[in-house]
């Protein structure tokens, strides 16, 4: 039995744990939506001070709701890449001080790493080896897990992430921060067949097209002309009918290379992760995908795809298991690739053990 007192800053989102295998005692979020709302977007200075302002308090909280007390905590672990930097460095900070303070082993985690093991609190009995689609804010990949910490990148986004592509539409059609769950909303009431819009595909030399990897920044310029267009014309824009047409676009093709990627490596389990694993559009296209193959989809609760820090404590848990520790010199990074993780655990940490 481990349990872990996990914290995740990366984004917009100041979130703390408590994780007992693959358990959740306590899971808190302190959502910074609001703050960024009048920006249309996240604004990394205003992030980080209130990374600052809440994170104290959530953390405390997220210990008292689990019922223990700091001797019943066996590690700390934080985020810290990739991310918002000067974001992750007010988790990657407090974690730090936690663990010198009450003498605990510090594991650094890989944000990706902790949507992908989001599938594992959702089903605690799941075992690689399995495929997970990864589509979030910043990332949109399909990664075959095969161990903790064993992971080969089979597609990914050559430009924008799905949820990206979700915010930026979303802006150009006046509506708001987060895009993704307003248009999500409005296509549930549109027609997907009102547009035709790309699919964003990569073609490779030999007219050949990547089977896994994908494009969305073609799409987000066909639908700014489109709505260019219809400006003209309409008093109105179709707002759900682009939205819907725009879903359809998306979720044909996150489902088209999952399915592919899923049945060329003879996978039986799909696990999604991400912000965008909330999308109906994207659940609908891939139950109907998958059902024929026999294949098994997980898609975890909404509280769980979008970022928080029980995922983060859950892959924490596997990492303390195989002797994985963090030096209390780790720092933040902006960018660090899911293959290279094993650069979070040095050999000889200065941690206490
Ligand atoms: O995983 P997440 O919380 O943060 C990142 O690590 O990026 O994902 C946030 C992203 C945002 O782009 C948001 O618009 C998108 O997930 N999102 C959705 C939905 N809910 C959140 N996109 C499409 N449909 C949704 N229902
Ligand atoms: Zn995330």
């Amino acid at each position: 039995m481990v349990r872990i007192l996990a914290i995740e800053t990366s984004c917009d989102e100041t979130a703390a744990a408590v994780v007992r295998d693959r358990a959740i005692e306590s899971n808190v979020i302190a959502s910074q939506v609001r703050a960024h709302q009048p920006f249309g977007g996240v604004v990394p200075e205003v992030a980080s001070r209130a990374h600052l302002e809440n994170i104290n308090a959530v953390i405390t909280t997220a210990i008292s709701e689990a019922g223990c007390n700091w001797s019943a905590i066996d590690a700390i672990a934080v985020t810290c890449a990739p991310g918002l930097v000067g974001s992750l460095l007010i988790g990657v900070t407090a974690a730090k001080t936690l663990a010198l303070v009450h003498q605990k082993p510090l594991l650094g985690i890989h944000h990706l790493e902790g949507h992908l093991y989001a599938s594992y609190l959702a089903d605690p009995t799941l075992e690689p080896p399995f495929l997970c689609l990864l589509v979030s804010g910043g990332h949109t990949s399909l990664i075959g897990v095969y161990g903790c910490g064993e992971y080969q990148l089979l597609g990914q986004t050559r430009d924008d992430a799905a949820g990206e592509a979700y915010d930026k539409v979303a802006r150009l059609m006046g509506l708001g921060y987060p895009g993704g769950p307003v248009l999500d909303r409005w296509a549930q009431q549109g027609n997907p067949e009102a547009f035709d819009l790309p699919e964003g595909n990569i073609r490779l030399p030999e007219g050949k097209v990547h089977p896994y990897d994908s494009s969305f920044s073609g799409l987000k310029t066909a639908v700014a002309r489109l709505v260019e267009e219809l400006r003209q014309t309409h008093t109105e824009l179709p707002v759900a009918d682009l939205a819907a047409s725009f879903q359809k676009a998306v979720a044909q093709a996150l489902t088209k290379r999952a399915i592919a990627a899923a049945v060329d490596h003879g996978f039986k389990t799909l696990a999604i992760g991400g912000g965008v694993a909330a999308n109906s559009g994207l659940r609908q296209h891939l139950t109907a995908a998958a059902e024929p193959l026999g294949l098994r989809l997980i898609f975890p609760p909404l509280r769980l795809c979008t970022d928080n820090a029980a995922m983060i404590g859950c892959a924490a848990v596997d990492h303390f298991q195989r002797g994985d520790r963090s030096p209390l010199d780790l720092t933040a990074r902006s960018r660090l690739s899911l293959l290279e993780i094993s650069a979070l655990y040095g050999p000889t940490p200065l941690a206490v053990s």
